[in-house]
C-alpha cells in the first residue's frame, strides 16, 4: 500500500496516520474505522484554493460533499475557505448546521423537488445549477411568488465521453443530467433562462465524470464550453460571467492510477480557457470548479479486523472483514480497486497473497482480490487506503449492519465526528401497528 499524507510506520511497526497508532485507534473506537488525515485533507484544499487563485484571478473551488459530508468535514471545508456543493435537501442541512455559509453553497441535482428548490431559496444559497426545464419552471415560479431572482447557471451535456467508468461517466450526450448541446437543447434552455424575468442567469456549468486520470479530457471540456458560449453570444447577445466546470480529478487508488497534481490539473484548466478566451475574444468568465473525490478519498482509510480465514487450497484463500459493500460499495459497483495493509504488521514483508472479502450475504462482496500480505491470522487489523470519498456517502445498513465510527486524526490526537451507529438506531424508524405487536409467546 502506498503511504500517503501523514501515514508512516512507526517504531512497533504498526501504521500511523496523524501520528496516531491504528492499533490504538481500533481498541479506542472498534471496527470498522473510517479514520481521516486532518493534515491531508486540509493540504489538498489549501492547494485547491492556491491554484485557482494565482494570477490574481478568483476563480472558486466548491468541495463536492457528496463525496462524504458530515459536519465536521463541512467545517474544515469552510475553515480552509473553499465553497460547498451540495446536491439534495439534505447535503444542504447539514451544511447549514455546520454554519457553512449559504452563499458558498451551490444547489446540483437533477431532480431537485420543488420543496428542496424552496429550502435553497429561503437559505439563500449562491448558486442553483438548473438540469432541466421541469427545475427551470418551477423556481422562476417560486422565485417570482417570493420576489426573489436567484443566480443560476444551467447545466449542459455536451457530448464528452471521458475515461471511467460507465456508471461514474456524466458529461455524454446519452444522459441523464443537464440540457444536451448535441441537439440544441441548450440554445432553448438559455433563451427560456434570459427571458425569465426572476432568474439571474450567471453563467452554465458541466461535469463529464469522476476518477479522470487524463488532462486532456478537461481541457478539451473547457474549449468546447468557450465555443458554445460564444455561439450563444452570437445568438443572445449574452455573455456569461461564471463558467462551472465540474469535478472529475481522479486520485491514485493501486499501480497504474497517475493522477496529475492539483496544481497541474488547474493550470490546464485556466489555461484552456483562457486560450479559447483569446480565441473568440471572449471576456474570461469566473472559473468554478467542484473537486470531491481529489479532496477528500486520500485523507481517508478504513480499518477493519480479520475474521475467518477459509482457505481452498489450490484456488484461493478468502479473508473475511467485519464489513464490506455495506460501507465500501464500490469495489461491487464499478469493480474498483484498492491496496490495503496488515495496521498491526506493517513492518513485515508479505508472505501469502489473499482475497479480501467483506461479510455481507452476496459472492460479489469483495474488497481486494489478491492482498499481497504478511501471514493473516484472525484478529489482525487490515487498513484500505484512499477510501475518505464515496465510502460512508454511499454506505448502506445492507444486512442490518451498522454504518462504522468515524475519526479525525491530526498531531497524534483523534477526535470522534460520526459515531458508530446501534442496533437501535437500525429501528428508529420502525413502527409496529398495535395490532401486531406481540401478544405472547410464539408456539412453534
Ligand atoms: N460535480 C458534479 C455535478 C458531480 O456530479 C460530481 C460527481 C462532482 C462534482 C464531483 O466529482 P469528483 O471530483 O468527486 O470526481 N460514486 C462514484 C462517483 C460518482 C460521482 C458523481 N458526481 C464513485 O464512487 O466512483
Amino acid at each position: 500500500m502506498r503511504l500517503q499524507g501523514t501515514m508512516k510506520i512507526n517504531n512497533s511497526g504498526h501504521l500511523e496516520i496523524g501520528g496516531c497508532d491504528i492499533v490504538d485507534l481500533a481498541r479506542s473506537y472498534g471496527t470498522p474505522l473510517q479514520v481521516i488525515d486532518e493534515d491531508l485533507l486540509r493540504r489538498n484544499c489549501r492547494e485547491y484554493r492556491q491554484a485557482f487563485s494565482l494570477a490574481g484571478q478568483a476563480d472558486l473551488v466548491f468541495y463536492a460533499s457528496k463525496a462524504l459530508l458530515v459536519k465536521a468535514i463541512a467545517s474544515i471545508i469552510r475553515e480552509e475557505g473553499l465553497c460547498l456543493d451540495v446536491v439534495s435537501g439534505g447535503e444542504l442541512f447539514i451544511a447549514l448546521q455546520a454554519g457553512f455559509p449559504p452563499q458558498r453553497i451551490v444547489f446540483h441535482g437533477n431532480n431537485k423537488s420543488p420543496s428542496e428548490m424552496e429550502f435553497a431559496l429561503v437559505s439563500g444559497v449562491g448558486r442553483i445549477v438548473i438540469d432541466n426545464y421541469f427545475e427551470l419552471e418551477t423556481l422562476e415560479r417560486l422565485a417570482e411568488a417570493n420576489g426573489w431572482r436567484p443566480p443560476v447557471l444551467l447545466r449542459v451535456a455536451p457530448g464528452i465521453e471521458a475515461h471511467s467508468h460507465e456508471y461514474i461517466r456524466t458529461g455524454q450526450t446519452d444522459s441523464k443530467f443537464g440540457f444536451t448541446l448535441a441537439n440544441g437543447d441548450i440554445f432553448r434552455a438559455v433563451q427560456a433562462a434570459l427571458n425569465a424575468a426572476h432568474l439571474d442567469l450567471r453563467g452554465l456549468h458541466c461535469h463529464i465524470g469522476s476518477q479522470i486520470l487524463e488532462l486532456d479530457a478537461f481541457r478539451h471540456t473547457a474549449a468546447v464550453m468557450i465555443e458554445l458560449l460564444q455561439s450563444l453570444r452570437v445568438r443572445y447577445g449574452w455573455t456569461a460571467a461564471e463558467l462551472d466546470l465540474g469535478g472529475g480529478l481522479g486520485v491514485y487508488y493501486t499501480t497504474g492510477d497517475e493522477p496529475p497534481a492539483i496544481a497541474h490539473y488547474a493550470a490546464a484548466v485556466r489555461e484552456s480557457v483562457e486560450q479559447s478566451c483569446r480565441k473568440h475574444d471572449y471576456p474570461r468568465p469566473r472559473i468554478l470548479v467542484e473537486p470531491g473525490r481529489s479532496v477528500i478519498s486520500p485523507p481517508g482509510t478504513t480499518i477493519y479486523t480479520i475474521g475467518a480465514i477459509k482457505d481452498i487450497p489450490g484456488i484461493r484463500k478468502y479473508v473475511s472483514v467485519d464489513g464490506g459493500m455495506n460501507d465500501n460499495p464500490r469495489p461491487a459497483l464499478y469493480q474498483a480497486q484498492y491496496e490495503g495493509l496488515l495496521a498491526n504488521k506493517a513492518g513485515q514483508p508479505p508472505q501469502e497473497v489473499v482475497a479480501v472479502s467483506g461479510r455481507c450475504c452476496e459472492s460479489g462482496d469483495m474488497l481486494i482480490w489478491d492482498l499481497h500480505t504478511p501471514l493473516m491470522t484472525s484478529g489482525d487489523l487490515l487498513a484500505i487506503s484512499c477510501t475518505g470519498a464515496y465510502t460512508y456517502s454511499m454506505s448502506s445498513n445492507y444486512n442490518c449492519l451498522p454504518r462504522p465510527a468515524m475519526v479525525l486524526a491530526c498531531d497524534g490526537h483523534a477526535d470522534l465526528i460520526v459515531g458508530r451507529e446501534t442496533y437501535d438506531d437500525l429501528v428508529k424508524h420502525h413502527q409496529t401497528p398495535e395490532r401486531l405487536a406481540a401478544k405472547g409467546a410464539v408456539h412453534v
